[in-house]
């Protein structure tokens, strides 16, 4: 990683757009430049990861995407989500007072519950492979359905304030831009997963659940690798490098 490339970031705002994922690769496919954000009040059609839907009701929540064209190599690109979740983690601190967690890889979390979720996806352009960084924060309770009120929460409940979009999306782009020129330094991929190990309790130590595809096992998480994977000791002893896979944090002691 050796070029920094400053962001320069340009914001285009819609009241309503089905993904503003979605709208952000369109962009992108036309040869938009690094740095293009788009907000959107309400999403039609948000995704999340998973091919889950990202339910996102007007003025619930900040619905965000960024254009990112990196010039590094793209063994380096795993680490564009978890410095994102970096970004939001310390923009929320900075815009809100509110010190999160963050669950592997990218999952923003008060209390065990998630309250952002970060979408980052690849694309090819006319002008060279795109990244999309999709983020969905729930501002207020009502960004999610009750349904799901035991798994997550918003800001406005982890604070007891009513927070507006604006100062949260400042403190965003200011963060987003600070942690992806760190990316781009040299030794910048260690910092980002210091910088990702030092606000997340998943790091280290924790009792957890990986399930994916294939199958389900539990262990102690065990630090990252340099590509952000995470590094878990099963019972036997194995340390098991997880790249893909969704993680639940266990109480039992089974290990
Ligand atoms: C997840 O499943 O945790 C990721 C959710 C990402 C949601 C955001 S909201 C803004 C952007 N547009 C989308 O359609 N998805 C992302």
């Amino acid at each position: 990683m050796s070029t920094t490339v400053e962001l320069n970031p340009q914001i285009l705002r819609f009241d309503s757009l089905p993904s503003t994922n979605l709208e952000a690769a369109k962009r992108a496919t036309e040869g938009a430049s690094e740095g293009l954000c788009i907000v959107a009040r309400e999403q039609t059609a948000g995704r999340g990861r998973l091919e889950r839907p990202w339910i996102s009701p007007m003025g619930a929540g900040l619905y965000f995407s960024i254009i990112l064209r990196p010039q590094f190599e793209q063994r380096g690109w795993p680490l564009i989500t978890l410095m994102a979740a970096v970004a939001v983690a310390e923009a929320l601190l900075n815009s809100c007072g509110l010190a999160t967690d963050i669950k592997w890889p990218n999952d923003i979390m008060f209390q065990e519950k998630k309250l952002c979720g970060v979408l980052a996806e690849t694309i090819e352009t006319k002008v060279g492979r795109a990244v999309v960084v999709g983020i969905g924060i729930n501002l207020h309770d009502s960004a999610f359905p009750p349904e799901i009120a035991k798994v997550a929460t918003s800001v406005e409940a982890a604070t007891s304030a009513r927070v507006g979009v604006e100062p949260v999306l400042d403190a965003l782009v200011q963060s987003l831009n600070t942690y992806y020129r760190m990316l781009q330094t040299s030794g910048g991929a260690e910092d980002i997963v210091a910088e990702w190990c030092r606000r997340s309790s998943y790091c280290l130590d924790k009792l957890i659940r990986v399930t994916d595809s294939s199958e389900t096992f539990e262990g102690i998480t065990r630090g990252l690798e340099r590509d952000g994977a995470l590094r878990v000791e099963t019972k036997s002893g194995e340390i098991r490098i997880v790249r893909v896979g969704d993680v639940t944090a266990t109480r039992a002691v089974s290990v």
